[in-house]
């Protein structure tokens, strides 16, 4: 799939900005805070319904307007589909070949987009936040269920924390529980059960893309880290057994705490290295190898999932990466993934070959070069 052109009006610091795409590698070169994570985030906009930098709509507008507007076109399994994403105060309307979607979710499964941006760098150092967000990101792009899923859950959990405090101040009785424990269990345990099958996905590609970059020295391997008791392989019934067990062992304890310290929303990945954890104990150069190789294999895993590849965003990291990593980069997006780079210079981009355009961006706008 690949966008081969796109409309931009009142977005961010674009006024109005039509910009025809390559099929394969896009450049968008200019110095800071001219507007080329701002296209970026277009692209991301119009494939998933929200920017992947601010879950503020209205941040989106440029300061001067009410509302935005923008128009891609998406070549798929060669067709042509129109998508529009109109943004008027807090109304998002979006359409795709003239027709009025009833829910942002049902723009799933047209544009896929995988981004990669500085942020990323520390996917395997950082927080688990970071690597929740990963997972949960990619599989909600391939499954409007999984969305559902995920939304509807951050809501129990609300509702079960206020009600832990409650309960805790004695404004509520402690049986209130068990209707919200169900619900967490229930919500939870399919959630889990959708992030464990596809990290079993993604643990191979990425094992794969580790050894490739690192000349077969390291071998990765990804484990789903959380204190219920489950492997990779546990069914939903074993995750909500455990679930059930442990949620009722923190019971008091929770209640103290007023919060939920059980579940998904607590869960991460661990990444280990020829046998070392290395979220905390790699060096810097196998932390990023293996941010990378988790980004090249949700590729792959998408790839797998809807038959295509996905578009790729790189935001300032092509120039953070060193000579091999980049070129193992490049070799694997070569002529079968569109990419959109951004970069200060063109300093780092020698290694590129073959069709590409350049876009130089300044002040919020993008002229091809
Ligand atoms: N809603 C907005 N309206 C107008 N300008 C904006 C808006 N949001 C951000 N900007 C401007 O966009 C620029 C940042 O663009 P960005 O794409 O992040 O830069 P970079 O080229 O460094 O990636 C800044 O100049 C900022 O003031
Ligand atoms: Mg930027």
């Amino acid at each position: 799939m690949y966008l081969s052109q796109l409309y931009l009006k009142n977005f961010r610091n674009y006024t109005e900005e039509h910009l025809k795409f390559n099929k394969n590698i896009n450049l968008l070169i200019g110095s800071n805070a001219q507007g080329k994570t701002n296209i970026l985030e277009s692209i991301y906009l119009i494939g998933t319904g929200g920017s992947h930098r601010t879950n503020i709509d209205s941040e989106l507008i440029n300061w001067q307007k009410d509302g935005l507007y923008l128009k891609g076109e998406l070549i798929k399994d060669n067709q042509d589909y129109q998508l529009e994403l109109s943004l008027l105060g807090r109304n998002k309307e979006i359409k795709i070949n003239s027709n009025r979607l009833s829910r942002i979710n049902d723009l799933i499964g047209y544009l896929n987009i995988v981004i990669f941006s500085p942020e990323d760098l520390s996917l395997v150092k950082g927080s688990p936040n970071l690597r929740r967000k990963f997972i949960d990101l990619e599989i909600s792009q391939i499954s409007p269920y999984y969305r559902h899923l995920i939304s509807k859950y951050g809501k129990v959990l609300k509702q079960r924390n206020n009600l832990l405090k409650e309960i805790r101040d004695n404004k509520a009785p402690k049986e209130m529980l068990s209707v919200w424990d169900q619900q967490l269990i229930d919500l939870g345990s399919k959630i889990i059960k959708k992030r464990l099958e596809s990290l079993i996905k993604l643990g191979i590609l990425s094992k794969l893309m580790q050894r490739k970059i690192t000349n077969g020295l390291e071998a990765l391997e990804l484990k789903y880290d959380t204190e219920l008791d489950l492997d990779n392989n546990s069914s939903e019934d074993e995750i909500k057994e455990s679930f059930k067990l442990k949620l009722k062992e923190k019971k008091e304890r929770e209640i103290y705490q007023g919060a939920t310290t059980l579940g998904p929303h607590r869960d991460d990945i661990s990444l280990i290295v020829n046998n070392i954890d290395i979220r905390k104990f790699g060096s810097q150069g196998q932390q990023r190898t293996a941010a990378l190789a988790l980004k090249l294999a949700e590729l792959e895993f998408m790839k797998g999932e809807i038959g295509e590849y996905p578009i790729l965003l790189l935001d300032d990291v092509f120039s953070e990466l060193d000579i091999s990593r980049r070129s193992y980069l490049l070799d694997t997006i070569r002529d079968k993934i569109q990419t959109f780079i951004t970069s200060t210079d063109l300093k780092h981009l020698d290694g590129l070959k073959g069709n590409h355009k350049i876009f130089e961006i300044k002040n919020g706008s993008a002229i091809e070069v």
